[in-house]
C-alpha cells in the first residue's frame, strides 16, 4: 500500500489515504507522521473503526494524555478508554454525556495550561449535524512569520500565564477555587513563552493558548490586556491562515497542537446530535530557540 497525502490547498490540512488505519507498517506511519509535520492537520476519511483502533493509532505518535475532565475530576467519560474524552451535546436523563455541548468553542490550543501541553489531539466523528459544528484550524507558524515586525519584537522575550482553574466554557474545574480578588495574576496556571520552537520541525510558532484569563507575565494588568487584545485581534483577522473541516461520519482529524489553534462553530443541538471521541498525545515543555 502507498500512503497518499493530498493537501487541502488551504493554509493547513491534508488528507492521508491509501492505508488501513487498523493495520499499517512503520514505513506507512513515517509518511503519515511527515504529513502531520508538513500540513499541521491531517484527516483520515472513509474508514470505519472503533475506539481501540483510534487509541492504537494515537499511540503511534506518543504516550496518551488524560483529557481535562478526567485529569481534574478523576471520572472518565468512557470507562473502557479513560484517556478518551467524549465531545458531544448528547444528554441522558438530563445529564451531559460529554463536553462542549452545542455552542461555539472559541480559538484555543488544547491544554496549554499544563507544564507539558499536548503534542496533538485526534478527534473521531460518530455522529454529525447536517449543518454547523465545523472545526476551523489556524496555522500559527504563518501567524508568527507574517506578523508585523514591531509586534514580533515586542513579544519575543515574553511569556503568557495560562490559567488552569476554568475549563474552556468558563466554568470552574472540580476542586479549584477562584482567588477572592478575581485577579488573573493570582489564578493557578503555568507560564509559557509566546513564541515556541517546534521540537521536530525547528520552526517558530505563535503560542497563545486561550484569551480568557490570560496574562502577560510581569506586565501591569492594563498593559497585558492591551497586548493580548492586539495579538488576538491580529490572529482573528487572519482567516486566510485557516482551514475549515466540514465533518463527515467516520472522519478522524489529528492536529499538531504545537503550531495550530482551533475553534468550532455552534450547531442546532435541539435537533441534532454531534458525537465525537478525542484522544490527546502527551507533549513536552514549550521552549523558544535552543531546547532547554
Ligand atoms: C476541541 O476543541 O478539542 C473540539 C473541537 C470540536 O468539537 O470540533
Amino acid at each position: 500500500m502507498t500512503v497518499i497525502v493530498t493537501s487541502t490547498g488551504a493554509a493547513c490540512g491534508a488528507d492521508v489515504s491509501g492505508f488501513d488505519i487498523a493495520d499499517f507498517s512503520d514505513r506507512e506511519f513515517a509518511v503519515i507522521k511527515q504529513a502531520l509535520l508538513d500540513y499541521l492537520v491531517i484527516r483520515v476519511r472513509g474508514q470505519k473503526f472503533d475506539d481501540a483502533v483510534h487509541r492504537a493509532f494515537t499511540q503511534r505518535f506518543g504516550k496518551l494524555e488524560y483529557s481535562p475532565t478526567t485529569k481534574f475530576s478523576g471520572k472518565p467519560w468512557l470507562p473502557d478508554f479513560p484517556e478518551m474524552s467524549q465531545i458531544t451535546n448528547k444528554m441522558i436523563d438530563g445529564k451531559p454525556m460529554g463536553t462542549l455541548g452545542d455552542r461555539e468553542a472559541f480559538w484555543h490550543t488544547d491544554m496549554s495550561y499544563i507544564e507539558e501541553p499536548p503534542l496533538g489531539s485526534l478527534l473521531h466523528a460518530f455522529e454529525v449535524p447536517p449543518k454547523g459544528g465545523d472545526t476551523e484550524f489556524l496555522n500559527m507558524y504563518r501567524a508568527l512569520e507574517e506578523m508585523p515586525a514591531a509586534l514580533r519584537t515586542t513579544i519575543e522575550p515574553l511569556q503568557i500565564k495560562h490559567e488552569s482553574i476554568h475549563s474552556s466554557d468558563g466554568s470552574l474545574r472540580n476542586g479549584k477555587k477562584e482567588p477572592e480578588s478575581g485577579d488573573v495574576r493570582e489564578m493557578e496556571g503555568v507560564n509559557h513563552c509566546i513564541i515556541r520552537t517546534h521540537p521536530e520541525t525547528g520552526r517558530d510558532a505563535l503560542f497563545l493558548g486561550r484569551r480568557n484569563n490570560a496574562y502577560v507575565v510581569g506586565m501591569a494588568l492594563s498593559e497585558s490586556e492591551a497586548l493580548l487584545d492586539k495579538l488576538w485581534a491580529y490572529v482573528a483577522g487572519r482567516r486566510d491562515l485557516t482551514w475549515r473541516q466540514v465533518w463527515e461520519v467516520d472522519d478522524l482529524i489529528m492536529w499538531d497542537n504545537r503550531c495550530t489553534m482551533h475553534r468550532r462553530d455552534a450547531f442546532d443541538g435541539d435537533r441534532y446530535i454531534r458525537m465525537m471521541h478525542r484522544t490527546v498525545v502527551k507533549g513536552d515543555r514549550p521552549f523558544y530557540g535552543a531546547a532547554i
